[in-house]
């Protein structure tokens, strides 16, 4: 049976672009017969992680969390979606993250990173350190979407999306076939 995935769309700001990024892997994935699920943190917006015992000693009790705890627990693996933010993910991602731990532990992922200065490689390589602390298993390839100056028109949408992204597409395939096969 194929493997229930979620991909988690980090950025959260207004204005983002992230969510065009996201879209163009999704559609990408489901021409190649994936089916992932999205988790937008900019429509879920999680409270700021605040519970005064670590997640790793009390369960989540707060709605929310809750509800967080249930989405990411039926999820067989995850693509996460991360822009670079001071050379590390956004905070919002990283609060995502912080409330669990049980539910992300021994699943498959890979990392869609993004960013001017290096395709957002600094995000992963932050990413790839919480990765083995709660020990999700990175099966995926490298893919660093390098943003330029000409990628976005002035209102910010992306001008060819194809011929931004489409170079990432087999190491995409190709991390989505790691993770049903992990
Ligand atoms: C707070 C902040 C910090 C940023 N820091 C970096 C950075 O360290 N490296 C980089 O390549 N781009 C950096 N950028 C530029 C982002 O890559 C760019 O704004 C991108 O569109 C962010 O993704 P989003 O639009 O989905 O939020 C930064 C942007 C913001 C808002």
């Amino acid at each position: 049976m194929a493997k229930n995935i979620k991909l988690i769309i980090g950025s959260t700001r207004q204005g983002r672009v992230g969510k065009q990024i996201a879209d163009w892997f999704v559609t990408t994935a489901k021409e190649a017969g994936f089916d992932l699920t999205v988790l937008d943190l900019q429509e879920i917006a999680l409270p700021n992680f605040d519970a005064a015992v670590p997640p790793a000693y009390m369960p989540t009790t707060t709605e929310e969390g809750k509800s967080w705890q249930a989405t990411i627990s039926e999820a067989d693996g995850f693509v996460f979606v991360t822009p670079e933010y001071n050379r590390s993910i956004p905070g919002s991602l990283k609060n995502a993250l912080d409330y669990l731990v049980e539910e992300w532990k021994e699943k498959p992922a890979t990392i869609v990173s993004y960013g001017y200065i290096d395709g957002g490689a600094s995000a992963t390589k932050h990413l790839q350190d919480i990765f083995d602390w709660l020990k999700i298993l990175n099966v995926g390839e490298k893919i660093a979407v390098q943003l330029t100056q000409d990628t976005f028109d002035e209102q910010g949408v992306m001008k060819d999306a194809d011929a931004t992204l489409s170079e990432y597409k087999e190491a995409f395939i190709a991390s989505l076939q790691a993770i049903e096969k992990a």
